[in-house]
């Protein structure tokens, strides 16, 4: 049973449609349909002579793009009869459509599939189509529609349109750009890193503020995109009208769906999709917390889960939703069609950089702090058989930076979901496990490998970005206990980390933390560890990096509040790396950061206060940008 079937349908005046080109339906795995969509069944399902009124569907959450490389980028859309999302349960069953025997019929699948069009240009107006083509969408990918736009230029800015086949009826205009050839010497290129957008507790300003400035080339995600909790039970999106729906923790592919659906209604998240390309991994809530290979913190694959109340889902099925829902919704690839939970891949950013993005997560993790057995995990954090990735992922990896280095990249940039570096954060966890075991500090064997391949084969000019910690923290990459480490002048680092923030999830050390008790629990963590060079808890942000062959700048951005939809933000912290340098630029930050705690510098500190009495916040700070 092979695709080519499907041309041979009657399809009257679509007949150029395809169902194979809309990527949904071959991800997460094609090759194994207990996973993913049989085509072949939707396609006998279906019947295109009953399509949908063109008036009745509706673009219903903007457009986005992703995944660049120099030739292609992927182009996301959705087109649908109804905003809400569809109810088909494929990963439930395991086969779709779901089919009840009792009343022979579908259940909460549609019989009419939609005809999208797709249209990229290098011009606004899309008026010289460079590429371009018809795919069909339906209930079974949730009217989700993900193309490979082709026959593209290196490193060109290209837009994009989607509309109902032979109709006016069209989506926004989106803005995408391919990436340089992995042998163009491009000389400059931006990205802004970003974590941990969680609706209910804010507006996700963050996104919004880098469209607004037009100040880089590509969003690199570190995960944490949507959150799995009912908002009662994390968040105050009462106070801000942002409920996440469904309006309860979320298990089921619809649930998944509904989730993703709704973060995708924020107006900022919006005009960023729909200006950058995206490059994005999943971190923990993607599926659930402090998820690792054979399950999270929440739920046990124990009988308790499936009598009386409880949820009623197995772990892996769990899992399964989750991963289906955000390959339908993200533009993101799959670069291994045999391997449905692959999202570890690189970039090659022309001789400039190369981007290696990582999955701690959900791939192959050991063990993780599940919360209950945290002293278990302190015990075995140090045993050499512990993985974050897996031995697949990890060879790969170690190859990947060999290679890199060998044909000469100038940056080698590695997207880690979790904080790489050792960071004893005692003062707040207690002396009895002083550390994040749910970060590289519970594999320290996989970290010790990293930095055994770095230092072994002098591989330089290594950057770790990292999200997770809602904090940012900023050092030298070092390996302590091993290499010698001159923490003021940075003698003896084989990189840097930049550690950032969040966009709305709350501080790690209390949620609406004065900024005066954040800094002093900064100036404890920066004191305590040696590497760290600066730190901050109180902002909630993002940064970006600007990479030359000579030098990377990194500029970190604090939003002084995130509970009301605006364009304001502080340039609270800068740093320089100089290519061949490995350390951080001394004076590190240029000797003053205007919050946290700096090792050798000074904080000049912002008084942003609020008005209660009016809801007005005050903003005394010169540096204040207004986007
Ligand atoms: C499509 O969107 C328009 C404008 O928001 C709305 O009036 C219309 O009811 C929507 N149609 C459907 C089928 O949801
Ligand atoms: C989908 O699954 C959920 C939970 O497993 C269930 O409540 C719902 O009824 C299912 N939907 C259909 C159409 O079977
Ligand atoms: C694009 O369209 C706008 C409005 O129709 C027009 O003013 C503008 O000149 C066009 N630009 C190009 C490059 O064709
Ligand atoms: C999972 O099992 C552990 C160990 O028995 C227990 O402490 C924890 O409360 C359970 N979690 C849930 C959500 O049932
Ligand atoms: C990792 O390196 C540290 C520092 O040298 C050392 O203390 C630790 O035992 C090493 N762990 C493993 C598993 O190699
Ligand atoms: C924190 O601030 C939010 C938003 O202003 C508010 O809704 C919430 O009640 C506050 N929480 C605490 C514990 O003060
Ligand atoms: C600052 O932190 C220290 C511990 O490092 C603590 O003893 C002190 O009470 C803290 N002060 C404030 C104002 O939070
Ligand atoms: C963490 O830092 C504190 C304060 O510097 C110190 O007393 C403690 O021994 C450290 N713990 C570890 C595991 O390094
Ligand atoms: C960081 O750089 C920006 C842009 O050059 C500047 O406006 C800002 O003041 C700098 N921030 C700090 C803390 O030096
Ligand atoms: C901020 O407030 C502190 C103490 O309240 C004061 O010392 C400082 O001068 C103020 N800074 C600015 C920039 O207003
Ligand atoms: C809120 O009150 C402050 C004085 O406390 C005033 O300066 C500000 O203009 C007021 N803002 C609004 C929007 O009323």
């Amino acid at each position: 049973m092979k695709l080519q079937f499907l041309s041979l349908l009657p399809l009257a005046s679509i007949a150029s449609a395809s169902w194979s080109k809309n990527l949904n339906y071959r991800s997460p795995s094609e090759h194994h349909p207990g996973l993913g969509v049989s085509i072949h069944r939707v396609v006998k399902r279906n019947d295109p002579q009953s399509s949908y009124k063109t008036s009745t569907l509706n673009f219903t959450h903007g457009v986005a793009s992703g995944d660049p490389y120099p030739n292609s980028v992927i182009l996301w859309t959705r087109v649908a009869p109804q905003s809400d999302n569809s109810q088909s349960n494929l990963t439930v069953t395991g086969y779709a459509p779901l089919f009840d025997h009792d009343n022979e019929k579908y259940v909460h699948v549609s019989k009419s599939p939609v005809c999208v069009e797709y249209k990229v240009a290098a011009d606004k107006n899309l008026t010289s189509t460079i590429d371009s083509g018809q795919v069909y969408t339906s209930s079974d990918v949730d009217f989700t529609v993900k193309v490979e736009a082709k026959n593209l230029k290196p490193f060109t800015t290209y837009y994009y349109q989607f509309n109902v086949c032979n109709s006016n009826n069209k989506s926004p205009i989106g803005r995408t750009k391919t990436t340089p050839n992995a042998d163009d010497d491009i000389t400059e290129v931006g990205i802004a890193v970003y974590s941990c957008a969680n609706y209910p507790f804010g507006f996700f300003n963050a996104y919004g503020n880098v469209a607004r400035k037009d100040s880089v080339d590509y969003i690199v995600h570190l995960g944490d995109y949507i959150y799995e909790y009912k908002n009662g039970d994390y968040g105050w999106g009462n106070s801000l009208g942002r409920i996440p729906l469904p309006d309860r923790e979320i298990f089921t592919l619809y649930d998944y769906r509904k989730r993703l659906a709704t973060y995708r209604t924020d107006l900022d998240l919006l005009e960023s999709h729909q200006k950058f390309p995206w490059i994005s991994v999943w971190d923990d809530h993607e599926v659930a917390d402090n998820t690792y290979r054979d399950g999270m913190a929440e739920l046990n694959n124990t009988e308790d889960s499936f009598i009386k109340d409880g949820v009623g889902v197995a772990v892996d099925q769990r899992k399964m939703n989750a991963v289906r829902a955000y390959f339908e919704w993200m533009p993101i690839r799959q670069v291994d069609m045999d391997d449905n939970l692959r999202i570890w891949r690189s970039f090659s950013i022309g001789k400039l950089v190369d981007l290696t993005m990582l999955d701690t997560r959900q791939y192959d993790r050991s063990i993780t702090d599940l919360y209950w057995n945290t002293d278990y995990v302190h015990e075995i954090s140090n045993d050499a058989g512990r993985s974050l990735m897996g031995s697949r992922q990890e060879n790969w990896f170690y190859r990947s930076l060999s290679e890199s280095a060998k044909r000469g990249a100038t940056w080698r940039v590695i997207g880690s979901q979790i904080v790489f570096s050792r960071v004893n954060q005692s003062a707040a966890y207690g002396d009895a496990n002083p550390v994040n075991y749910d970060a590289w500090d519970g594999y320290q064997a996989n970290r010790n490998r990293t930095l055994d391949h770095l230092y072994s084969n002098n591989i330089n000019n290594n950057i770790f970005l990292s999200g997770d910690s809602h904090a940012s923290w900023v050092s030298d990459l070092v390996w302590l206990g091993e290499k010698e480490y001159d923490k003021s002048t940075g003698e003896g680092s084989i990189g840097v980390e930049f550690a950032g923030s969040a966009v709305t999830s709350p501080c790690p050390y209390g949620a609406n933390i004065s900024l005066t008790t954040a800094n002093n629990y900064s100036t404890w963590l920066q004191n305590a560890n040696d590497e760290l060079q600066w730190q901050d808890l109180y902002y909630r942000g993002y940064f970006e990096l600007h990479f030359t062959h000579d030098k990377v700048d990194a500029n970190f951005f604090g939003l002084p509040t995130v509970v009301q939809r605006n364009g304001w933000e502080i340039p609270i912290a800068n740093f320089t790396v100089l290519a061949g340098a490995n350390k951080l630029q001394r004076p590190v930050a240029g000797g003053v950061v205007e919050s946290g705690s700096l090792k050798s510098g000074k904080v000049v500190q912002n008084n942003i206060t609020l008005d209660t009495n009016n809801g007005t916040w005050f903003l005394s700070h010169a540096d204040l940008e207004v986007l």
